[in-house]
């Protein structure tokens, strides 16, 4: 028998048939987190429910795209410190272990915040109160973590729009100082996490000259700060790549990482123009605030997929100076956007819609990838 004559055929087939099988992988979907791999993280935001696993849909979905999380809100001051000697750690907890099962890069958010913070917070009249509450909550919830954590979004959202620091209760009583304090207490508490300021609108020229003197006078004090989070809630209609290039530029020259720590991008109409992400600003329902109450016209979805790939462009360029793109929320069902500002609105922010199924933003997103 000619071994070669019977093996050739044989051979090709399989040849043909492994050529198959990789190109169908290759084209096959591939995640964010794959894709990306070798520029920056992407995270998502996390609510209780992805935590405990409830939706096996999204879990797997989590998994699948996702290499870092964020605490949507369980690790903020107000849930995880609700009174002044009680901490509540349980979900806390789970979120930590749900990280460090799946290898996934894991961010505290947040220590120091003047929003959702607990009643008691309120009360305080004195600096000395004050300080002592500061102090134990950095010491008790980043050294429960410590080894555990990446990062810290350490102090969030410590500006006004026109870059003056904003008058809240930890300015008031504690003065400036408080925000090297903040950063000095955590640097002890976990040295190994990466230390973050984070904020929305720093990439606005004025409110990043701001960051850029806060950031500027911790390392003149010998703080640890590595990185700045920009949050990243914007709008398909105002999105302003060149403030976004600049103040990476400008950031990353501190010396620092820059990471996107809440990405979203609002297709719904802001009447009073306002832009950025202040949790106390609410505005009245009205239909005509909310026109996709039934589905997204496709030229929507389509321009808000061209953003997408605008935005990611320009982070692929400056791959060396950003750390990590974290959307905030899994799927749209999911997004804070459909109640605020205003609440009961129906909006279209992620890349995922609300049956957890991939957008043409999305697609948009992965192909800058693999289309090269
Ligand atoms: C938001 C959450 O998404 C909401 O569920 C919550 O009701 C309010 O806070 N900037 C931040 C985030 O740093 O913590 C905020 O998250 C959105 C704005």
């Amino acid at each position: 028998m000619n071994y070669y004559k019977t093996t050739k055929p044989f051979l090709s087939t399989l040849l043909l048939c492994a050529l198959s099988l990789n190109t169908s992988f290759s084209q096959s979907p591939k995640s964010l987190k794959s894709v990306y791999q070798e520029d920056f993280l992407i995270g998502t935001a996390l609510g209780v429910e992805h935590i405990l696993e409830k939706n096996e849909k999204a879990n797997l979905l989590i998994k699948r795209e996702f290499n870092a999380i964020t605490p949507e809100n369980i690790m903020k001051s107000q849930l995880i410190h609700p009174s002044e000697k009680s901490y509540n750690f349980e979900i806390a907890d789970k979120y930590v272990d749900y990280g460090y099962k799946n290898k996934m890069y894991v961010v505290g958010h947040t220590l120091v915040w003047h929003s959702q913070l607990p009643a008691f917070v309120g009360k305080i009249k004195s600096p000395d109160s004050l300080r002592i509450f500061m102090t134990e909550h950095i010491n008790t919830v980043a050294g429960r973590y410590a080894g555990k954590m990446n990062s810290w979004d350490v102090v969030n959202e410590a500006l006004n729009e026109d870059g003056t620091l904003r008058k809240s209760v930890f300015l008031n009583l504690l003065g400036e100082g408080y925000i090297k304090e903040a950063f000095d207490l955590a640097a002890k508490a976990d040295p190994k996490a990466a230390l973050y300021y984070n904020d929305y609108n720093i990439e606005q020229p004025a409110k990043r000259k701001g960051a850029i003197e806060i950031i500027k006078k911790l390392q003149a004090s010998g703080s640890k700060i590595d990185g700045v989070g920009i949050q990243g809630h914007w709008s398909i209609n105002s999105l302003n790549l060149k403030d976004i290039e600049e103040s990476i530029i400008a950031f990353s020259q501190l010396g620092i990482k820059v990471a996107f720590t809440e990405l979203d991008l609002t297709v719904l109409p802001n009447p009073w123009d306002l832009r950025g992400a202040d949790v106390n600003q609410r505005f009245a329902e009205k239909p005509e605030l909310n026109p996709y109450k039934d589905a997204l016209p496709d030229s929507v979805q389509t321009t808000l997929a061209n953003r997408y790939a605008d935005l990611f462009k320009l982070f692929l360029k400056h791959r060396d100076k950003i750390s990590r793109v974290t959307f905030w929320g899994v799927d749209d069902r999911h997004s804070w956007l459909n109640g605020f500002p205003i609440r009961n609105r129906t909006n279209y922010p992620l890349l995922f819609d609300r049956e957890l199924e991939p957008k043409k933003a999305y697609q948009a997103v992965i192909n800058l990838k693999i289309s090269k």
